[in-house]
């Protein structure tokens, strides 16, 4: 069987792509530019909330808001590893980050002013994070797959601290509330857009689905996630900021209104109303460690008595 037939036949049976097996060029570049953006988007999505560690308002929230963040760096080392595993060097990743080649989420270019921000991102854009990656579970690359089970087990601790956080809120004085609805105001749409332009704009999903990378359509993803948000904001006692959400009993799913995509394509262009910052912050961080690498670099160099 030529390695072509064979490639494919480990798609259609649900097998996993393993490193050393042939793959075409496309499915390899595909992997690479969707795991990079993801760890991309791990990386950068530790300064939203990173922004209120120091000021969390108790020891608890602090412990947790700060395994919280450590988590997402670890989520990005693994991804970086898979990337790897398909040739992609994490340097070149990384300086394509800072240098704006490559994209990270929409979503982190929102900038946290309110501590609710802290519980609603939790709620709803780990929320939207699981939803979109439980699925990728079971990707065809099995190194993406892998690393895909354990993020999602540490998600799911960030999307339930996220909403017990709002659970205290709710239950708090009237101005907490108002924090929290507020918060809920700004982070819905964005938080839709998560999962990418409507499936009639978006160039990849064909090509991706048919190779399993990518498991859902963006637009069935979305449903999905408004579906499973509607009862859990009515527990909470927030109302979503979406006059045409309603039932509709005939579909089985919420009907809902669309985001503004063109605010989302000027934030994937890094137009974001936080862009700016997220990526000079990222770049200063890179430049700040040029001095571990150096030391690291000379270090081995010694260790193999280089001169
Ligand atoms: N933010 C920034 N860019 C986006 C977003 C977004 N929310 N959604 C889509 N895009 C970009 C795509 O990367 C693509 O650009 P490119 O071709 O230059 O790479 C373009 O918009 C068109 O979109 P699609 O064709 O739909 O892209 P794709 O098939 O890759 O689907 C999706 C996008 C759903 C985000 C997919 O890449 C994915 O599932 N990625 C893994 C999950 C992930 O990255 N999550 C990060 C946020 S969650 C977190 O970190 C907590």
């Amino acid at each position: 069987m030529d390695l072509e037939a064979r490639f494919e036949r480990t798609i259609a049976s649900e097998q996993r792509v393993e490193p050393r097996d042939w793959m075409p060029e496309g499915y390899r570049k595909t992997l690479v530019r969707q795991i990079a953006q993801h760890a991309h988007s791990e990386i950068i999505g530790m300064q939203p909330e990173g922004n209120w560690i120091t000021r969390a308002p108790s020891l608890r929230r602090k412990a947790i808001l700060l395994a919280k963040v450590q988590d997402e760096a670890g989520h990005g080392l693994y991804l970086y590893a898979a990337t790897e595993t398909l040739g992609a060097d994490r340097a070149d990743l990384t300086e394509k980050l800072i240098t704006g080649r490559q994209k990270y989420s929409s979503i982190f270019n929102y900038p946290t002013p309110s501590y609710a921000d802290v519980g609603v991102i939790g709620w709803l854009v780990d929320g939207a994070a699981i939803c979109n990656q439980v699925p990728l579970c079971r990707t065809s690359y099995g190194p993406y797959a892998r690393a895909m089970i354990r993020i999602c087990k540490e998600e799911s601790f960030h999307q339930r601290q996220g909403y017990e956080l709002l659970l205290t809120m709710m239950a708090g004085t009237d101005a907490q509330r108002a924090m929290v609805q507020e918060s809920v105001d700004r982070f819905w749409w964005p938080a839709l857009m998560m999962f990418g332009p409507p499936d009639a704009e978006s160039t990849n999903s064909e090509q991706s689905l048919a190779w399993r990378i990518k498991r859902d359509t963006n637009d069935e993803l979305r449903q999905k996630f408004v579906d499973m948000t509607v009862p859990q904001a009515e527990k909470l006692g927030v109302t979503l900021p979406d006059p045409e959400l309603r039932w509709n009993a005939e579909r089985g799913h919420h009907d809902f209104g669309q985001p503004d995509w063109d605010e989302f394509w000027q934030v994937v262009k890094g137009n974001g109303p936080a862009g700016a910052q997220r990526l000079a912050h990222r770049r200063k961080a890179h430049e700040d460690g040029e001095w571990v690498r150096e030391a690291a670099r000379v270090h081995s160099e010694k260790k193999r008595g280089v001169e």
